[in-house]
């Protein structure tokens, strides 16, 4: 389907969460009532559908590579992610993403998105920093990328989860 995303920007109370759950490819397996709501998809078309359905263009791929690497080695991680909305409206969320650990196995059987609505203090940093990113990505690949987020950190001297999660 094609999207024209435009500059309209979505909110969502402080107080609620947008939750997801995905199979171990990514594609969604459940969607609470506000993650239906501010996606602007039905349950329906959604149950099934690939995360990135909701991918917005001025995300860097990297983020999603280090989300993936995370969660797949049975960690968690925090991330700011810019989605787009079925309308091609866009909504930042900070997310907190976990494996699914079955007990029995102890496997990873799929994994947990928890987001909230994010600090916009943070997103005036994050919102440059990703575009910077974005723009050595399409140079220099991902790569290149990275690098620019690990300068950042290191002149911040911070881990990139304590810099994700400096701005509560
Ligand atoms: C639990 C979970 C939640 C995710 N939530 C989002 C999301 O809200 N938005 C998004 O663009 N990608 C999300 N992703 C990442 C997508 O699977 C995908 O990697 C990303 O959209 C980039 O698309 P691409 O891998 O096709 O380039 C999530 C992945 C997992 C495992």
């Amino acid at each position: 389907m094609s999207i024209t995303e435009t500059a309209e920007e979505l909110r969502f109370d402080d107080s609620l969460f947008i939750v997801s759950k995905t199979d171990l490819k990514g594609n969604i397996t459940y969607a609470n009532d506000l993650f239906i709501e501010m996606s602007g998809y039905t349950e329906k078309e959604l149950i099934g559908a690939p995360h990135n359905i909701l991918r917005h263009k001025d995300m860097p791929r990297v983020v999603f590579k280090l989300l993936w690497d995370k969660v797949q080695a049975g960690e968690e991680i925090f991330a700011y992610v810019k989605n787009r909305a079925k309308s091609g409206k866009f909504y930042w969320v900070h997310a907190y993403v976990t494996p699914i650990v079955d007990v029995k196995s102890n496997k990873i059987i799929g994994y947990h998105s928890v987001r909230r609505s994010p600090n916009p203090q943070a997103i005036a940093v994050i919102e440059p920093l990703y575009r910077k990113m974005l723009d050595a990505e399409k140079s220099g690949g991902m790569q290149a990328s990275l690098a620019i987020l690990d300068t950042t950190l290191s002149q911040l001297k911070v881990s990139y989860a304590e810099f994700i999660l400096s701005y509560e």
